[in-house]
């Protein structure tokens, strides 16, 4: 065993590194670039939209019908990757890994054909449907590229590599701020070719991922193919002998097995799981409603009435999503040395603290002529206190608190409640923003206020511990008792082996 894994424990092969900057690029890069990318058009989007209304119908259109389409517009994104996200495990199993990410570029090809020509056809309707399409291609990428990357990557790479999709996320959405930079395509002629552009990342994929392999646990335990899944394992590992690997493989199925499958269903009538679950709905909540999102989808429009230049504003936009891209990096190396617990706290603190400045700020700058730059501070504060914890926690919380046999339910639960308070958070910020005006970062600082009290109160360290003690540490909360039988002592060794392959993806 101890030979295998120093055997095990080597290079990083050409084929394995394209292959994941290629999926990561492909699919990661496009989540990112979809989500900012309507940021800084939008004036030019909405004046489309009213010449469009007001072409057709003869009268300009209102502003609470502009406010509300643009919303739509927005957040029909988020609402897409929601189901998207319910389409993975269908998907994965029948068309396999590469296949389902291969497929996925229907999803991005076909919205980037339909916002490119949505303004030669002269119709708004097209973007709000192309919107939707291309969140349902970003719901499948963030839970198929790490799942793909995960089942490429030999054991000792899985954590570095399991960091790349973060990352590609995060550089699509400043390579969307950069792009919209008015003298680049923010401007009134080139956004529909800035929003066509999704398609050609997707396109490159198409093209290139089909010459590297097919995912080799996949195609020797669904597909029953074991002369393939040595083939691809020799092509990733770059040498002949993959024995160790595939009976690994094995292995982890046959364990696997052993310990079934919870649906969603059945997890929710765990009563020994249940503080576990509602820990996840809540930080995944807290994660989205916060308002992170909103940064992305309106930050030109949140700098403009924060009395920010509006020549600077798109300056600072890309300034906020170097920071992010930054701070994702960062974020790597403080997740995996220092508590998770105290990192959460740490972040939604530094998050309340940031909109309440933000809120006075925002109150003062017609007096004051340098709360400008105070409101840029406490955005880019906000953005660091987000990537800290918040971002990145939640999911390695799933891993760590729930057994394999319950964690793909438990990630099913999680990924719907951030999509669905993804969608609310971008439909409904435009509405509080002109409502509220400066006193909409209120709530926000609210729900991380809120977040942070039930983290303190319920949420224990789960770094570093066995899901045996998680469950021990619930067990008072979930009034359940633990039967050490039930529990399987040697999990921290599956625990393990699966780490990195769920552990870092943001949003
Ligand atoms: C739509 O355009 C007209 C004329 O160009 C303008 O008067 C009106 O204010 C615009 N409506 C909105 C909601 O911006």
């Amino acid at each position: 065993k101890e030979k295998n894994d120093t055997e095990i424990k080597i290079q990083l092969t050409a084929v394995l590194a394209l292959a994941t900057l290629i999926s990561a690029f492909g699919s990661s890069f496009q989540y990112g670039y979809n989500v900012a990318v309507v940021n800084s058009p939008a004036p030019f989007m909405q004046q489309f939209y009213n010449k469009t209304y007001t072409d057709r119908y003869n009268e300009p259109m209102g502003q609470n019908l502009l406010t509300l389409l643009w919303s739509v517009s927005v957040s029909m994104y988020p609402l897409g990757g929601f189901f998207g996200s319910l389409m993975v495990a269908p998907l994965v199993n029948k068309l396999g890994r590469k296949g389902t990410l291969l497929f996925n570029n229907v999803f991005s090809i076909v919205p980037a054909i339909m916002m490119g020509v949505s303004e030669i056809s002269k119709s708004y309707e097209i973007i709000i449907v192309a919107r939707f399409i291309v969140g349902i291609c970003a719901g499948l990428s963030s839970n198929v590229v790490p799942m793909y990357l995960g089942e490429l990557a030999p054991k000792n790479l899985r954590g570095a590599i399991g960091i790349v999709p973060q990352l590609f996320i995060t550089v699509g959405i400043l390579a969307a701020q950069v792009m919209g930079i008015r003298n680049i395509l923010g401007n009134s002629t080139g956004w529909t070719i800035m929003l066509g552009l999704t398609g050609i990342p997707a396109a490159m994929e198409l093209i290139l991922l089909p010459f590297f392999p097919e995912s080799p646990r996949y195609t020797l335990i669904q597909k029953g193919d074991e002369k393939g899944s040595r083939k691809a394992l020799q092509r990733l590992r770059g040498w002949e002998d993959v024995d160790a690997e595939v009976e690994e493989m094995h292995l982890e199925d046959q364990s696997e097995q052993a310990e079934g499958r919870l649906s969603v269903f059945s997890l929710l009538s765990q009563r020994s799981l249940r503080w576990q679950l509602v820990s996840i709905i809540i930080m995944n909540m807290g994660q989205q409603l916060s308002g992170v999102n909103a940064i992305y989808y309106y930050a030109d429009s949140i700098y403009g009435s924060a009395g920010v230049n509006q020549n600077d504003v798109q300056y600072v936009t890309v300034g906020t999503g170097a920071v992010n891209v930054f701070m994702t990096i960062a974020a790597v190396f403080i997740v995996e040395s220092s508590g998770r617990r105290l990192l959460l706290l740490l972040g939604f603190g530094i998050c309340c603290g940031a909109c309440v400045l933000l809120t006075v700020a925002l109150n003062f700058q017609e007096n004051v002529s340098w709360m400008p730059y105070v409101s840029i501070a406490c955005v880019i504060i906000y953005v660091i206190g987000h990537a800290i914890g918040p971002s990145p926690i939640p999911n390695v919380m799933t891993t760590e608190m729930f057994r394999q046999s319950a964690r793909p339910a438990a990630f099913m639960v999680g990924g719907s409640v951030h999509w669905i308070s993804n969608f609310t958070v971008g439909l409904v910020f435009p509405f509080m923003e002109s409502g509220l005006g400066p006193y909409s970062f209120i709530i926000f600082s609210a729900i991380c206020l809120v977040t942070l009290i039930y983290i303190w109160m319920v949420v224990p360290e789960t770094k570093s511990k066995t899901f045996l003690e998680v469950s021990l540490m619930f067990a008072k909360r979930n009034k359940a008792e633990i039967k050490v039988g039930d529990m399987d002592l040697s999990l921290k060794d599956s625990k393990e082996s699966l780490e990195g392959s769920e552990k870092l993806s943001t949003f």
